[in-house]
């Protein structure tokens, strides 16, 4: 599915935020193990937290969900069982990163698979520390497909992180939490504390505590957790599109509702401020145990900045989407110790610097970032140009969003991958002013 951008563009009015896709996949996973009655609303229903969904649901999980997004967990009548045949992830490292720390932990026999991007994706900083917990993993170097044996866990298992990442922490943890064992984790970046959150909601002990310049979080062992329903916040990395969106297009203001507000989410806001940005954060509150709040987004003049160091894991997700407001930004703007790009859904530091090459925006790359230097006013297209999404949703949606600022309509390629975290993309641009054709 090819997408083409219109010209006339002005952001305005108001959306709800779609649901948060890494806590959707976080409930879903944690309510299946609970195996108690439960409700969650403000959902994901995109393809990423459907195929968790299905795969938990292949192991014995009994959980659908309404026409109004709402899910619906049923207390399962089997235990969790063996699958003969594989659990496909799709595309989603998340889902099959946290499932293969659940499945490991509840000693069951399975094997695993996803789409082309995932299978190209490095798993062996999920395998080596499940192996050293006493997992049996086979992989294909470190890739997809990936197939466990039922084994028994060590009782502790202490692991420092070697790379900033929530789904390493989050398979092992979930990996002690099935499996009876304590954990403890040391987090020399703080990356996004879902699971650790989402467990304490449900009534787990776990804490986390910040010694010598690094988080310590322990889980202790054999949690006993109490189901309640649920309701799952706005997802910032989709709401991201849209305040880039209002913020480089001649935007009098766009409301944004219920979008999360969770501390280790929001570097895209404090990235977006220092580069001038006018975005008022009102009526925040608590839901589920995540901060949540509703934003308004205006019209601003940006100006090139340095990112680098602590706020990378805070902002991965939104890098390609900070990097199309760098480019109409007055000045340079430099991002540096981004190196985890280049093994998310695409190597995404090459599909933005191929993106921008197409559309003449001026750019240095590094193996760990680039520089980009803002055009400020409109680019002048004179004629048509595609741009290769690399089959990655972030990607798609940045130079859609892009096309705001061109002076012909631009087509992205293969956009269909969109579905994987915001479903509702298309009918959201267009419901705020801008039309996305296909
Ligand atoms: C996620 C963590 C991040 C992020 C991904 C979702 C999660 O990945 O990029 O989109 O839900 O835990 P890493 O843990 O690989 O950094």
């Amino acid at each position: 599915m090819n997408l083409t951008t219109s010209t006339d563009g002005q952001i305005l009015g108001r959306v709800k935020c779609p649901g948060d896709k890494s806590i959707s996949q976080r409930v879903l996973i944690l309510g299946a193990f609970m195996n108690q009655d439960m409700v969650v609303d403000g959902f994901l229903n995109g393809e990423d937290p459907l195929s968790t969904m299905n795969a938990l649901n292949q192991i014995g999980a009994d959980i659908s969900v309404d026409e109004d997004d709402r899910v619906l967990l049923r207390k399962r009548k089997q235990s969790f069982h063996n699958s003969d045949n594989a659990l496909n992830l799709g595309n989603s490292g998340t889902g099959l990163r946290l499932m293969l720390g659940l499945t490991s932990g509840m000693g069951l026999k399975a094997s695993f698979c996803g789409d082309e991007s995932l299978s190209s994706r490095p798993m062996g900083r999920v395998i080596n520390p499940l192996t050293e917990m006493g997992a049996n993993i086979e992989a294909l170097e470190g890739k997809l497909p990936i197939s466990i044996s039922p084994s028994t866990l060590n009782m502790q298992y202490k692991y420092e992180l070697p790379v900033a990442s929530a789904q390493v922490k989050s398979c092992i943890l979930l990996a002690g939490l099935a499996s009876g064992a304590g954990i403890e984790i040391i987090e020399p970046i703080q990356t996004r504390d879902h699971t650790e959150r989402m467990l304490s909601n449900f009534g787990a002990n776990i804490e986390t505590t910040f010694l010598d310049g690094k988080n310590i979080i322990k889980l202790a062992p054999n949690n006993i957790l109490r189901a309640k329903n649920y309701t799952v916040v706005g997802d910032i990395s989709s709401a991201a599109f849209l305040i880039v969106a209002a913020l480089i297009s001649n935007s009098p203001g766009l409301e944004i509702m219920n979008v999360g507000m969770n501390p280790s989410r929001t570097g895209v806001l404090q990235a977006l401020k220092k580069m001038g940005a006018n975005i008022e954060v009102k009526n925040q509150r608590l839901e589920s145990g995540e901060p949540c709040a509703d934003l308004l987004v205006k019209q601003s003049k940006l100006k090139g900045v340095n990112l680098s160091g602590k706020i990378i894991p805070n902002i991965i997700d939104e890098i390609p989407i900070i990097s199309i407001a760098a480019a109409f930004a007055d000045g340079e703007t430099t991002i540096r110790d981004a190196k985890e790009l280049r093994v998310k859904e695409s190597d995404r530091l090459k599909a933005v610097s191929e993106g921008f090459s197409a559309l003449g925006i001026m750019h240095e790359n590094f193996e760990d970032g680039m520089s980009i230097k803002g055009a400020k006013d409109q680019l002048i297209i004179d004629q048509s140009i595609s741009i290769e999404s690399y089959d990655d949703h972030r990607i798609a949606m940045s130079f859609l969003i892009a096309g705001l600022k061109c002076s012909k309509p631009i087509t992205v390629k293969d956009c269909k991958n969109i579905f994987t975290s915001f479903p509702n993309f298309i009918e959201i641009t267009s419901s705020v002013g801008y039309e996305l054709e296909k």
